[in-house]
C-alpha cells in the first residue's frame, strides 16, 4: 500500500527573500509581520468570511452607501475608465460598474491587484457580467509605483475601497495618495471608502468576532510564513489579539506568544519570545472628516463629496485634484 506521504505534493521551496523580510520585521522593538502574508488561499477565503460577519459592519455599510450614491456621483462624471486599487474579488465593485456601464457603456475597467489568479477570475466574471466594458487587469503591488495601460482616455475614476487606506502607516497612506494624484488630470476623480472613528467597543468587536474567524485569519499568517519563509512557528503557541489604540486612532492586530519560545528564521537564526510578547500583523486606522481632509491636503486632493451612513460608521468620499 502506498504511504500517505507519497501523495503529498512537493512543497514550494521557502524563499530567502521572504525569510529576510520576516527577520527584518521580527527584529523591531515591536516585532511585526507584513500583512501581505495573510493572503494565501485559506487566508483569502477567511477574509471573505470576515466581510460577512455580523460584527464586521464595514463591508455592508460601504455597500449600502455605494448603492445610495454611485448613480448620482458617476452619472454626471461618465468616466471613460475606472482604476481600482486592490480590486480583490471586485464584489463591491459591481455597484460602481453598474453606474459606469449605464453612463459610459464602452468604459475600461482596470482592476489592480498583487494576486494574478484572483485578478484573472475577476476579469472573467466582470467581462461576462458587463459585455460592453473593456477589462484590462494590471498585476501590480499598488504600494509601489506601477504602470497603467496606455490610452485610457478620460475622465478616469480612481477607486480605493474597503477602508484599505487604513491599513497603511500615515506616511505611506499619503505617499500612496500622492502617486494617485500624480496621474490625475483635472477632470479625474478619486473615490475612497473609509471606516470612521466611533465607540472603540464597536470597532473592537468587528476585529474580535464571536465565531473566531478573525482569530483564524490572523493565526493563518503563521502557516503562510512557515511555507513561504521556512520558519517553524508553532501555531498552537500563539493567540489572536485585536485592540483599539485611541492615541493613533487605529485597530492593531497582534499575535501573542502564549509561552516562552523561540522561532527559527532560515538565514537569520533564532528569535526568542517571552510569554505575553506580541507580533503586530495589521493596523486599521480609523478616520473622520478632518483626518481625511488632512491626508488629502498633503497629497494635493480636495474633497468634493462626503457622505456617511446614518450612524456615521463609514464614509464614502469623492475627491478632485486640489489645483
Ligand atoms: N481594510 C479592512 C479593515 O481594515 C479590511 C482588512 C484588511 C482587514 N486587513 C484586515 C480586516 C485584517 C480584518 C483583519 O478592516
Amino acid at each position: 500500500m502506498a504511504e500517505a506521504r507519497t501523495l503529498t505534493a512537493p512543497r514550494a521551496a521557502p524563499d530567502a527573500q521572504a525569510a529576510r523580510e520576516v527577520a527584518d520585521g521580527l527584529r523591531r522593538a515591536q516585532p511585526e509581520l507584513p500583512p501581505k502574508f495573510f493572503y494565501d488561499e485559506a487566508g483569502s477565503r477567511l477574509f471573505e468570511e470576515i466581510t460577512r460577519l455580523p460584527e464586521y459592519y464595514l463591508t455592508r455599510t460601504e455597500r449600502a452607501l455605494m448603492q445610495r450614491w454611485m448613480p448620482a456621483w458617476i452619472g454626471p462624471l461618465a468616466p471613460a475608465a475606472m482604476v481600482e486599487l486592490g480590486a480583490g474579488s471586485a464584489e463591491k465593485t459591481t455597484i460602481v460598474l453598474d453606474a459606469i456601464a449605464a453612463a459610459s457603456p464602452r468604459a475600461v475597467y482596470v482592476p489592480v491587484d498583487v494576486s494574478g489568479d484572483f485578478l484573472d477570475e475577476t476579469a472573467v466574471r466582470i467581462r461576462a457580467a458587463y459585455p460592453s466594458l473593456q477589462v484590462q487587469p494590471v498585476v501590480a503591488d499598488f504600494t509601489e509605483a506601477f504602470d497603467l495601460p496606455d490610452g485610457l482616455g478620460g475622465p478616469v475614476l480612481h477607486a480605493f475601497l474597503g477602508s484599505t487606506i487604513g491599513n497603511f502607516a500615515p506616511d505611506d497612506a499619503v505617499q500612496l495618495l500622492r502617486r494617485v494624484r500624480a496621474r490625475m488630470a483635472p477632470g479625474d476623480r478619486f473615490l475612497l471608502g473609509v471606516d470612521q472613528r466611533k465607540n472603540p467597543a464597536r470597532i473592537e468587536a468587528a476585529y474580535n468576532d464571536a465565531a473566531g474567524v478573525t482569530a483564524q485569519f490572523n493565526l493563518n499568517m503563521l502557516r503562510v510564513v512557515n511555507t513561504l519563509a521556512g520558519t517553524d512557528f508553532n501555531v498552537s503557541r500563539w493567540e489572536h489579539r485585536a485592540f483599539y489604540n485611541g492615541v493613533e486612532h487605529r485597530i492593531e492586530m497582534h499575535l501573542v506568544s502564549v509561552i516562552d519560545q523561540t522561532v527559527t528564521v532560515p538565514g537569520s537564526g533564532e528569535f526568542a519570545f517571552r510569554a505575553g510578547q506580541t507580533i503586530r500583523t495589521e493596523i486599521s486606522a480609523k478616520h473622520d472628516h478632518d483626518s481625511v481632509e488632512a491626508m488629502f491636503a498633503a497629497a494635493g486632493l480636495r474633497i468634493d463629496e462626503w457622505v456617511t451612513d446614518r450612524d456615521g460608521l463609514y464614509a464614502l468620499v469623492l475627491a478632485s485634484p486640489a489645483d
